[in-house]
C-alpha cells in the first residue's frame, strides 16, 4: 500500500476515535449489584413524579438523593425546571460481564426516534445504537418506531466494590458537558483529578462533551446485619435516604461520614423507634459526666428486619 494511503487510513481512524464518546466500562463476574447514581439534565419542565417515572424509581428516593425536603405538601407534583441537573439513584447490575443498569424502560411516543430518546429524553446517558442493541429484534427499522413500544434503556453505571481508596463510595455516571474540565468536575464532587484519572483509567486529563465518566462520591456506610432488608445501605455525602418502609431517615455529612438515622418526617404507622431499656428515641444522643470521663449513650438504627426497626 502506498504510504499516502496508510496516512489517510491512520487519519480516518484518528478522526473516528476522536468522534466517538468515551465511557468507563467495568467488567464484572457475578450477579451481584450495587446502588449507583446517574447524573441527568432535565430536557423539559417535569414534575418530580414524571422524572421518577422516566427511570422507574420511587419519587421519594429521587428527592432524598438530591437533598430536597420531602415534607412539603404534594411534593411529588412539584415542577423541576428544564436543564436542572439531578442525581438519579439506580441499581447497577452485571449484564453479560459488564456493569450496567437495565431496569429502565421507556414507552415510545409519536415522533420519537432512537436518537431523540437517547440524546434528549435521557440526556446523552445512552446512545441510539445502545438502545437498539438492548432491545434485540424489537426495533427492526430504527427510523420508524411504533408508538407505545416498551424499550429497555440501558444506563451506564459502575460499582468498583462500592469503595474508593478503601473508603465507602457511591459512583455517579456523569455526562461531560461542553464547558467541563476534569479539574472542574473533581472540585465539584470533592475529589481529585488523579483519583478521577485512576478510576476511569484515563491517560490524559482531556475530556469532551458526551464522554461519560465515573465520579466516586464519598458515602456513609451502614453495618446492618445481612438479613436486614436494607443491608449495605450506603448514603452519599450531603444527601439522605428513607428506609424501613418510609419510617427511618438516614443522612450523611456534611461534617463527618457517620451515618445518622432518625425517625422520618413522613413516618405514618411504624414499629417502635425507642431503644430497649431506655427512654431514648432513634437518633438521640446523651452525654453524662462519669467516673471514667464522659458516658455517651446513643440510640442508633440497626436495620429493618421483618417489619421491625432494630435499635442499638
Ligand atoms: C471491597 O471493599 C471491602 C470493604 O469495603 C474490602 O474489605 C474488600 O477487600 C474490597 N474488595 C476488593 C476486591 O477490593
Ligand atoms: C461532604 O460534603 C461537604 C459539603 O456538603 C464538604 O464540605 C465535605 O468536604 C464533604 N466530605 C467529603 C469527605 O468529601
Ligand atoms: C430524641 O429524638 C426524638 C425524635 O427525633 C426528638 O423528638 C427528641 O427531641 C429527642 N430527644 C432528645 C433528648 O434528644
Ligand atoms: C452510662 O449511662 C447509661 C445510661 O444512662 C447507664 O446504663 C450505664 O451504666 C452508664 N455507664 C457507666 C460506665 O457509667
Ligand atoms: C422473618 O420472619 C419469617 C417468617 O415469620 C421467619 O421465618 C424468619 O426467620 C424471620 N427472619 C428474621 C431475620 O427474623
Amino acid at each position: 500500500m502506498p504510504e499516502s494511503t496508510l496516512v489517510a487510513i491512520a487519519m480516518l481512524l484518528l478522526i473516528a476515535a476522536i468522534a466517538e464518546s468515551k465511557s468507563t466500562i467495568e467488567p464484572c463476574a457475578n450477579s451481584d449489584s450495587c446502588n449507583a447514581l446517574v447524573g441527568y439534565t432535565l430536557y423539559a419542565d417535569l414534575k418530580v413524579s414524571e422524572v421518577a417515572a422516566l427511570f422507574q424509581i420511587d419519587p421519594i428516593a429521587l428527592l432524598t438523593a438530591n437533598s430536597i425536603d420531602i415534607s412539603y405538601a404534594d411534593v411529588e407534583n412539584h415542577i423541576l425546571p428544564s436543564q436542572l441537573f439531578v442525581k438519579i439513584p439506580i441499581i447497577c447490575s452485571c449484564v453479560d460481564g459488564i456493569r450496567k443498569s437495565v431496569s429502565t424502560r421507556y414507552k415510545t411516543r409519536p415522533s420519537d426516534t432512537l436518537g431523540s430518546i437517547a440524546d434528549s429524553v435521557y440526556g446523552g446517558l445512552v446512545s441510539g445504537d445502545q438502545i437498539r442493541e438492548a432491545n434485540g429484534n424489537l426495533v427492526t427499522d430504527p427510523s420508524v418506531l411504533d408508538v407505545g413500544m416498551s424499550l429497555v434503556v440501558p444506563l451506564p453505571c459502575t460499582c468498583f466494590n462500592s469503595s474508593d481508596n478503601f473508603l465507602p463510595a457511591v459512583y455517579l455516571s456523569y455526562v461531560v458537558r461542553e464547558m467541563d474540565s476534569l479539574a472542574g468536575i473533581a472540585a465539584r464532587y470533592y475529589t481529585t483529578v488523579t483519583d478521577l484519572m485512576n478510576v476511569n483509567a484515563m491517560g490524559s486529563v482531556a475530556v469532551k462533551e458526551g464522554d461519560i465518566i465515573s465520579v466516586p462520591l464519598p458515602a456513609c456506610a451502614s453495618n446492618f446485619p445481612r438479613y436486614a432488608s436494607d443491608f449495605a445501605l450506603l448514603v452519599p455525602n450531603g444527601s439522605y435516604a428513607i428506609t424501613a418502609s418510609h419510617c427511618v431517615q438516614c443522612s450523611c455529612g456534611p461534617g463527618n461520614l457517620n451515618l445518622y438515622c432518625t425517625p422520618a418526617s413522613l413516618a405514618v404507622s411504624c414499629s417502635s423507634m425507642q431503644c430497649k431499656n431506655s427512654n431514648l428515641m432513634l437518633g438521640n444522643v446523651t452525654a453524662q459526666p462519669s467516673s471514667a470521663g464522659c458516658n455517651v449513650t446513643t440510640c442508633s438504627y440497626g436495620g429493618f428486619v421483618n417489619g421491625t426497626i432494630l435499635t442499638t
